[in-house]
């Protein structure tokens, strides 16, 4: 018990970094999970292709990216989505990482050093919730 705190802590620390300007305006992940868990949630696109919108969050836990919240990475997302029918913005990687392409160089590392316990946590193998394109 006490050690699964401790693992926890640097993703709590992340996850209320944002909180401190706008404490009331921020999406938890459990708003998004609240529709994105059921995993028959899928999309039509302009082809007349299903898309799943299923997200599996253990797996996104367990990801190099589990300290980061949904909104984090899909920052266009309000408590307007999804009924104000914008389709919200491809992620932007280059927002946290300098250079994408160079995932084990110095911009994902600075990151973490700011933020002070989160290296040691989070050096898992990458999975990202979707293939990485780059
Ligand atoms: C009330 C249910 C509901 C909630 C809550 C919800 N979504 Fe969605 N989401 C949907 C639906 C339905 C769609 C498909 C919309 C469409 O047909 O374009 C969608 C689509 C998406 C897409 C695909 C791109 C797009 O706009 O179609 C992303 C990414 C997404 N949601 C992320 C999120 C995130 C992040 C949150 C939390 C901040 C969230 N969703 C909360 C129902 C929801
Ligand atoms: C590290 C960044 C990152 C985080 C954190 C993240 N996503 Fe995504 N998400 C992506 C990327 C990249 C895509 C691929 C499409 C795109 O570029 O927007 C995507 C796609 C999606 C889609 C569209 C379906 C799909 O699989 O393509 C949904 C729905 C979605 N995310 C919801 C969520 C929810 C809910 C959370 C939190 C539990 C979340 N995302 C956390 C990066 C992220
Ligand atoms: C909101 C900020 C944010 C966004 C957006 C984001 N990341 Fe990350 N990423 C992180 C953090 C924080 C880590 C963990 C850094 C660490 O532990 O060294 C990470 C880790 C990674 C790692 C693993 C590096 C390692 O040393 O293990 C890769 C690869 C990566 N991200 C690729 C991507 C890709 C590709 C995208 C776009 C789909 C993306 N990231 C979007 C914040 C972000």
């Amino acid at each position: 018990m006490g050690k699964r705190i401790l693992t926890l802590l640097p993703a709590l620390f992340l996850a209320s970094a944002p909180l401190a300007g706008r404490a009331a305006a921020v999406l938890k992940n459990s708003d998004c999970l609240d529709c994105h868990s059921d995993n028959s949630l899928f999309k039509t696109n302009s082809a007349g292709k299903g898309i799943s919108l299923f997200v599996d969050s253990a797996k996104l836990v367990a990801s190099a990216h589990g300290t980061n919240l949904c909104i984090s990475c899909h920052s266009d997302a309000t408590a307007r989505h999804p009924d104000d029918n914008k389709v919200l913005q491809p992620v932007n990687c280059a927002a946290c990482h300098q250079r994408q392409t160079d995932s084990y160089g110095a911009s994902v590392h600075g990151l973490a050093s700011q933020s002070g316990q989160a290296e040691a946590a989070t050096r898992n193998t990458m999975a990202p919730m979707t293939p990485a394109s780059g």
